[in-house]
């Protein structure tokens, strides 16, 4: 199976940033943890900053991947842009969160992603892209 991880705006801070939301713990970490355990699934992995480029990438992997694992992280919040390409795109797409966006401000409790999601895992911390990849897994 192959699987690609999508990460949105300010996520390549994880582990600097806010560690009391989002712990100490950086991307590059959790994902070679994961990959060593989960061996049989090949698990590509993509972060950016801008918007049109997660655009492009939900685009290029829609088709062709097993599942895609996408954290818009704030755009999340704000992109139309974003929720349409989950929505044109074939492949499943699972959006997850890694605090509990409903325990927190108001504005994070609207989501553009989630009506043209699979799924949505939330409030697991990184946990919450393990989750992700075992739902495909089964
Ligand atoms: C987040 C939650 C978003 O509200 C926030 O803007 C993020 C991270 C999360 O994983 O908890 O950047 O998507």
């Amino acid at each position: 199976k192959k699987l690609t991880i999508i990460n949105g705006p300010n996520l390549n801070l994880l582990g600097k940033r806010e560690p009391n939301i989002y712990g100490s713990l950086s991307f590059t970490e959790f994902l070679e943890e994961i990959k060593q355990k989960y061996t049989h699934v090949e698990i590509d992995y993509f972060q950016s900053n801008i918007e049109g480029e997660l655009i492009d990438k939900l685009h290029e992997v829609g088709f062709n991947h097993d599942g895609i694992i996408l954290n818009a992280a704030a755009y999340t919040h704000t992109s139309v842009g974003i929720g349409d390409a989950v929505k044109a795109i074939e492949t499943p797409v699972i959006e997850v969160h890694i605090s509990n966006t409903f325990n927190r401000e108001e504005f994070r409790h609207q989501s553009y992603i989630s009506p043209n999601a699979r799924g949505v895992i939330l409030g697991f911390g990184l946990q919450s892209y393990e989750l992700a990849i075992q739902s495909f897994i089964n």
